[in-house]
């Protein structure tokens, strides 16, 4: 008897298909606008200055690398939610709020529902329309009921109006995962008045908010960022947080997150972590340390965290620049008008709003590689090459 004989092969994950077929193209002007990491004007993922100063201390010393605790770094969790709330929050005063250190956002995402399967059975979990893939597929695979609001409309523009109502009709206690900024794929964040009707419709509808806070500090900067996260923290008694280092520290391979609860007391805090360390003793046991120790020597010194602030915000303007350029670029094609949201969105990605048969010509074409919705990863882009993006794009625009 054959044990994997019935056992097939699936799909693989289509942005890291994309990447392979890039990857074999041996067009020189190819450009790779799939994959959702950050790159400087060399084409490199660059690992932050501050990091690199960080993790050499850290190499001098560190003295073991016996386990960490279920909830991860101390001094790393108590840094993150100074980041995430400000260290004046009372929140943190009050010990109402708590980091349980988890490998990378999806880490995070994955110990959520988990939770959420285990502890709030029947809960459904409302995606926006669209969303990160991996949304779809974690949750799901966590066993929950998983559904969607509209977000973005036929016209390419955010939709808040449907998004409010959907969520008017979601039955009270299900979960519903909002991105806290940088919206993964369409880059379309919400603004503070829209924030403030979602958070009635949450608080009337009685909802559980999961926020995504995978792009810290790629918006609008580090504090404007977490806005709408500390002002649902704010007027909500009950909320959970998913917090990735990923991109802001570019710490993509050191798996470095966290899940946050905001509970209604101290004591229930204490509970409901005892409940998230048992889930993750199942899951991966304690967390990976480097990531985390690097994050917590940079919060943890004035120096370096100015350092790394300062790398967060060119990284971010660089990415702004690039939104800028590539209006620009296509101003002389007559396009400028139509693509103008594309500065207007934020974080590494830009729903174009050009169709899977665009989105084609420009691979089979020009070597343009990106995913079929028309989502773009602004950072994968470079100045010297916006106009050739420009005119590959006014060619497949053409009637
Ligand atoms: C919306 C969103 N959430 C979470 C993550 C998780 O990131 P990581 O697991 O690499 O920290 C990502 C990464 O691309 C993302 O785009």
């Amino acid at each position: 008897m054959s044990h994997f004989a019935a056992i097939d092969r699936v799909p693989g994950d289509p942005i890291l298909g994309l990447l392979d077929a890039y990857r074999i193209d041996t067009n020189p002007a190819k450009l790779d606008l799939g994959v959702g990491v950050y790159k400087d004007a060399t084409g490199l993922t660059p690992i932050p200055r501050a990091v690199k100063l960080a993790a050499q201390r850290l190499l001098e010393s560190e003295t073991t690398k016996t386990y960490i605790g279920g909830h991860g770094a101390v001094e790393f969790g108590e840094r993150l939610l100074q980041l995430t709330f400000g260290s004046g929050n009372a929140l943190l005063a009050d010990q109402l709020v708590g980091a349980t250190q988890a490998p990378g956002g999806t880490g995070a995402l994955r110990l959520a529902g988990e939770f959420i399967a285990r502890h709030l059975p029947g809960r459904g979990i409302w995606l926006s329309n669209p969303t990160w893939p991996i949304h779809e597929t974690l949750f799901a695979a966590c066993g929950l009921r998983v559904e969607h609001y509209p977000y973005v409309g036929a016209d390419n523009r955010l939709d808040v109006d449907a998004m409010l109502d959907a969520l008017q009709r979601v039955p009270a206690g299900d979960v519903v995962l909002l991105h806290a900024c940088c919206h993964n794929p369409t880059g379309f964040d919400l603004t503070p008045r829209d924030w403030k009707r979602v958070l009635e419709v949450v608080r009337s509808r009685e909802l559980l908010p999961l926020i995504d806070f995978a792009y810290q500090g790629f918006g609008d900067g580090l504090e404007e960022d977490a806005w709408a996260v500390r002002l649902f923290a704010a007027e909500l008694p009950e909320l959970l947080i998913t917090s990735s280092c990923s991109k802001n520290f570019g710490l993509y391979r050191e798996r470095t997150g966290a899940l946050i609860v905001r509970a209604s007391h101290h004591d229930k805090l204490i509970d409901l972590r005892s409940q998230l360390a048992s889930l993750a003793r199942n899951l991966w046991s304690t967390p990976p340390s480097h990531g985390a120790a690097v994050v917590a020597e940079i919060l943890g010194n004035a120096e370096l965290k100015t350092l790394w602030a300062g790398e967060v915000d060119t990284m971010r303007q660089r990415v702004a620049d690039l939104r800028r350029g590539l209006v620009e670029a296509l101003r002389p094609h007559g396009l400028a008008e139509r693509f103008a949201h594309v500065a207007a969105q934020r974080g590494m990605f830009s729903y174009t709003g050009l169709t899977p048969e665009q989105v084609a010509r420009l691979r089979d074409e020009f070597s343009v590689y990106m995913v079929g919705s028309g989502r773009a990863s602004v950072a994968g882009m470079s100045e010297e090459r916006l106009d050739y993006l420009a005119g590959a794009i006014a060619r497949v625009c053409e009637a």
